[in-house]
């Protein structure tokens, strides 16, 4: 089966460009493919972009476990949606991911469930250096050096030199200074309000934790990437250290900050917590000027059960995988930034920090993970329409202009609004519905080749 999608502009690594794409088995075939090319089925595309599906880097879906919050089908439908075609997920689900058996149950479980492509973390523990070692068919090593959901704290520090030392996959860290967080906690009292969380996970916690660990990367030399930058203090100790350690921002630092606790209370409870705006600007300009690279999720879901106790008793996280590519899409139309940098900071540089091999860019040979956008299209984020099994967003009301309309993975589609423009007469005609998704999709286990080098050294 070929399909040819036709007319729309589609963001290249050479740039826009409005040309054909024809994909078939599941690869893309070819770009701006000869005329009479063979074809069995054509979307019509004009006035549509096409990106590389977004590659989430950074989630917690919950499966096994906690299944009551989310689970692999609800949360790659919601990808599906979103315009997520692969992610790579956390390892504080029950049980956690911390041995290599537990990585391929994951695995198993996944390739039943999920709609997209899917890769796992191997989390570390106070004693499993063996397992870390020895693992394959993972993306990296996640470490808790801060506290979070989960009972998975590794701050002890002969720990952390010896899987810095004797381990060559790479890492990742939670980082919140342990001792600067209960020192913060017990100066007032434990807290009590939700705007205390920012007051105890605060900026010294984080800058303080990011320079313990950047000093262990550089000592053993160790590739690494520091998840979910929540300080413009914290960019700049990123300044100059290309090549070894790349970073990441998520949409509720982009675009939350202290002040939106009157609104919204717990629901924008995470870890670590939301800031200034002086800080979103920070991360804002970090982005722009390569210190920070990679825009993914954290995507943590919790019921509003669970988020309507009262603080400290309500747990930190929140949903954001289904709108995290529209809030990008939105922002490049109020001018914060042009689609090609979203596409580097959704698709792209995942696929390199990460050394997913064949994905983040529309080229022939790649996997056919595709995300069809409509710039102009306006449409409000509601609680009653989200996939996510915790059924709420902290973005509920607001309205964004730019929106995934149809996402294929592995050249299969896997959702379609019911609004895309009319199929050419020739191709196969499909109840498209707003939500529709094709169950009969399975995604694939995303390929690593960490033997490639650090992010730089793999820059054309
Ligand atoms: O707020 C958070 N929630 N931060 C994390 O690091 C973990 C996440 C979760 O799993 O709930
Ligand atoms: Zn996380």
């Amino acid at each position: 089966m070929r399909t040819l999608i036709s007319g729309a502009t589609c963001v290249l690594p050479s740039g826009l460009a409005r040309t054909d794409v024809l994909i078939e088995d599941g690869r893309i075939l070819g770009v701006d493919p000869p005329a009479g090319a063979r074809v069995d089925e054509t979307i019509r595309a004009e006035g549509l972009h096409l990106l590389p599906g977004v590659i989430d880097p950074h989630v917690h879906f919950r499966d096994p476990g906690l299944t009551h919050k989310e689970d692999f089908r609800t949360a790659t439908r919601a990808c599906a949606k979103g315009g997520v075609t692969t992610f790579l997920e956390m390892p504080n689900t029950q049980p956690e991911t911390i041995t290599r058996d537990r990585l391929a149950e994951k695995l198993a479980l996944a390739s039943e469930k999920c709609l997209v492509n899917y890769g796992f973390y191997i989390g570390a523990s106070l004693h499993n250096l063996d397992e870390l070692k020895q693992a394959t068919r993972t993306p990296g090593i996640k470490i808790f050096v801060g506290s979070s959901t989960g009972d998975m704290l590794v701050d002890d520090q002969a720990t952390l030199e010896r899987i810095f030392a004797e381990t060559t996959l790479p890492i990742t860290a939670h980082c919140e200074d342990e001792t600067t967080v209960r020192a913060n906690r017990d100066a007032i009292g434990g807290g009590s309000t939700h705007a205390d969380h920012s007051r105890i996970r605060d900026e010294r916690a984080a800058v303080i934790c990011v320079q313990r660990v950047f000093d262990l990367a550089y000592r053993h030399r160790h590739r690494f990437h520091l998840v979910h930058v929540s300080t413009a203090a914290e960019t700049e100790l990123l300044r100059d250290h290309r090549g070894l350690i790349t970073g990441e921002a998520c949409p509720h630092h982009l675009f939350f900050n202290v002040d939106d606790y009157e609104r919204l209370g717990s629901l924008v409870q995470m870890n670590p917590s939301i800031k200034t705006a002086a800080d979103n600007a920070g991360l804002w300009q970090a982005l722009h000027d390569g210190r920070l690279q990679v825009v993914a999720t954290d995507h943590a879901p919790h019921t509003l059960e669970e988020k309507r106790q009262p603080y400290p008793k309500s747990p930190s996280g929140l949903p954001a995988v289904e709108n995290s590519l529209a809030l990008m899409l939105d922002s490049v139309q109020r001018g914060l930034c042009s689609l090609e940098q979203v596409v580097s900071w959704m698709c792209d540089a995942p696929a390199r920090v990460w050394d997913i091999v064949n994905k983040g860019r529309i080229t022939a040979g790649h996997d056919a993970d595709l995300v069809l956008v409509d710039l102009n299209r306006r449409q409000t984020i509601r609680n009653a329409e989200q996939q996510t099994k915790c059924g709420w967003s902290p973005w509920d009301g607001t309205t964004l202009t730019g929106w995934p309309v149809r996402t294929w993975v592995l050249g299969q589609t896997v959702f379609c609004d019911e609004d895309l423009q009319p199929s050419a007469p020739d191709s196969p005609v499909r109840p498209f519905q707003r939500g529709h998704y094709d169950e009969t999709v399975r995604g694939t286990e995303a390929q690593f080749d960490h033997t490639r080098g650090g992010y730089w050294q793999t820059m054309d």
